[in-house]
This record gives C-alpha cells, structure tokens and sequence, in this order.
C-alpha cells in the first residue's frame, strides 16, 4: 500500500554534501516510487542561523536543482519550499503550546547550536526548531520520515507530541517512524572520521560537496584521514576513517562491504582512495552538471516549487482545520 512520505532539508549551503544524500535523499529518491511522498526546502527553519538575503534566496533555488538533479521527481512526488505554505506556521504554533521547555531543552541539535555561539546569543527560533519541524511532518499524515541518524530525537519529540495532542484533544495526527537506514545513515567528515561530516564543520577539506568539481573531491579523499595500518578492513573502531570511505563506496557502487574488503585486500589505502575518489565523481558528474542546467532557467524552477506548494497546501490545510476544530477553536 502507498506510504504518506515527508522529509526536509535546509538550504544553508551552496551545496548539499555527501552525508546529506547517503543519509536522506538517496532515500528520498527511492521512497518516491509507488508511495505518495512530500519533500520540503526547509527555508523558515535556515532563518533560525546567520541570515544573508541575497544567499538565501541563491541556496533555495539551488536546493531545489539539486533535489531535482539528484533523483527527485515533481511528477512523482511533491517538491515545495516551507514558506510557501502558511499551514507549517500555523501548526508550528500549536506544537509550541503542545510542547514542554524541560522536554524541548532536552534536544542536543539545539545543545550543540547554541553552544557555538553561546547559549544567551542563540535565537528563540533555534530553540523552538524541533516544534517546527513537528509540525512539517504532522501536517502531512506521515508514515515515515526519512532521515539520518542525527535527526532521531527530532522523529522521537514529533510522535510525543502528536501522541499527546491525539490523547488529550481526540485522533489528529498520524504517528510517524523514521526511516532512517543501518548503514549511512551517519557519514563522518573525511579530516576526523569520528565527527559527522555536516555543512557546519571546521575545515572544508573533510566535506564532499555535490557541487564541487570532481578536482576538488578527488582531491579531498585522496588526503581523508586513514591510520597507521595498511589493510582495508571496516572496522569503526579501529579504523574510522577506512570504515567511512567504504560505507561510502558500497552506497554509490552498490558492492557490499565484505567484497570491497576483499577486492582490497593486500593493496594499500593509496589504491583503495583512487577507487573511492572515481565512484564519488563518476556518480556526482552528470548530478552537478544538471543542476547548473537546472539553475539556468529560475522560472521553471520557481514554477515546480509553486506547483509543489498547491498540492501540499491542500493536504496541510485539511490537518490544521481539523486540530484548530479539536483545540476548541472556532471554525
Ligand atoms: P539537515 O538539513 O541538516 O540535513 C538534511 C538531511 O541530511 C541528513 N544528514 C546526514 N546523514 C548522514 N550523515 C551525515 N553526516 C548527515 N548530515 C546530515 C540529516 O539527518 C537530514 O535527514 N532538522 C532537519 C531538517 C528538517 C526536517 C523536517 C527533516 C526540518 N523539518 C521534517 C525531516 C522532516 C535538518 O536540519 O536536516
């Protein structure tokens, strides 16, 4: 039977990364097929960091040529920005009024932001995030949300609050699961392999772009941190950085694991790099070459994402009316 699918994803960078698409959009793409999936440029939730206008607006759309680029269909599934659809305010609202401060203090995203910058300069926004992402799913009925590993805490406040509000004011919301896979679900930075590979992180030596030219990942895997052995083995422990490079590789080439160690075995990580450097680039050439097609003609783009929004605002509308109608509010 056809799956309710939502997932978002924030324009904060040029560029989408490697743990981005291994963690949640080659689910994404997948998930599309046969099920009835909605994806969302999570704008409102970017407004929560440093806001520069002109970058924002940039980011969006290449998000969107990028999320077209890599698989995602607007035939298929429903493509839209957040701030298209006024619905994600409204409900965000609620689950603000639905939510804890114990239990929101408790979320680590919001721990490890504020702490960057310091926790009294951090906005309110970034505190109230994960009850607006509560929201982006609710809205929708999902069945499941595909996500990586780091967004686990966020899946498990959404089903408390939706469980709470269903509870308390009468069945509203469905209660959504992750989807969030065994392996890839957490991609590690290729400088410090015990760090998740994130568009925040310290050096951009460890993060492959979808964007780079392939140059510039060949190069950055080439110099991935490895360790002092010499044999291509997964072993997080001991080897993270080896184990990294080869849950990367069998998720593009489709190999297993246990094959690469053998294909491997006996050579050194310099040879193991040189293959993991060409399926990287060979896999992102022709995706970065369609989204800088893509980002030729905005129109067409601003088009797909309007179309988007009216499907979702169709869906989203009939979920806020019928909270609004068990809150007691008068319709
Ligand atoms: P965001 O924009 O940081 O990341 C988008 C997706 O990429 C996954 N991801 C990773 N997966 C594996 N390894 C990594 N190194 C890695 N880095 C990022 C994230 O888990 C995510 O699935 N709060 C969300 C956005 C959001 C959302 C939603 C998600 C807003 N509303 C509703 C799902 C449903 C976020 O910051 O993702």
């Amino acid at each position: 039977m056809a799956k309710r699918i939502l997932s978002g994803i924030q324009p904060t960078s040029d560029s989408f990364h490697l743990g981005n698409y291994l963690g949640a959009l080659k689910q994404w793409v997948e998930l599309q097929e046969g099920n009835d999936a909605f994806y969302c440029i999570v704008d409102l939730h970017a407004l929560t960091g440093e806001i520069d206008p002109a970058l924002l607006r940039k980011r969006i759309l290449s998000s969107a040529a990028q999320l077209i680029a890599l698989g995602i269909s607007p035939d298929k599934s429903t493509l839209f920005v957040q701030s298209h659809v006024a619905e994600h305010n409204q409900l965000g609202w609620i689950m603000e009024c639905i939510a804890g401060f114990g239990e929101a203090n408790r979320m680590t995203q919001f721990k490890d932001k504020s702490a960057k910058g310091g926790a009294d300069s951090a906005r309110v926004g970034l505190f109230t995030y994960p009850m607006l992402q509560a929201a982006d799913i609710l809205l929708y009925q999902a069945h499941y949300v595909p996500v990586g590993e780091d967004q686990r805490q966020h899946i498990e406040l959404t089903r408390d609050l939706a469980t709470r509000f269903n509870t308390r004011f009468g069945e509203t919301f469905r209660i959504p699961e992750g989807y969030i896979l065994k392996s890839g679900a957490k991609i590690y930075d290729l400088q410090e392999p015990t760090n998740k590979m994130s568009k925040s992180s310290g050096s951009a030596a460890g993060v492959l772009e979808i964007m780079d030219t392939p140059e510039a990942n060949a190069k950055k895997i080439k110099s991935a941190t490895t360790d002092a052995g010499r044999e291509v083995k997964f072993d997080e422990k001991e080897k993270p950085g080896i184990s990294n490079l080869l849950t990367i590789h069998a998720a593009l080439s489709g190999k297993k694991i246990g094959d690469l160690e053998n294909e491997f075995a006996g050579k050194g990580y310099g040879d193991f790099k040189g293959a993991v450097a060409e399926v990287v680039v060979e896999y992102l050439r022709p995706i970065r070459a369609r989204a800088n097609e893509l980002l030729e003609d905005e129109r067409h783009l601003v088009q797909i994402l309007h179309a988007g929004a009216d499907k979702a605002r169709t869906v989203a509308s009939a979920t806020v009316a019928q909270s609004y109608k068990n809150l007691g509010l008068v319709l």
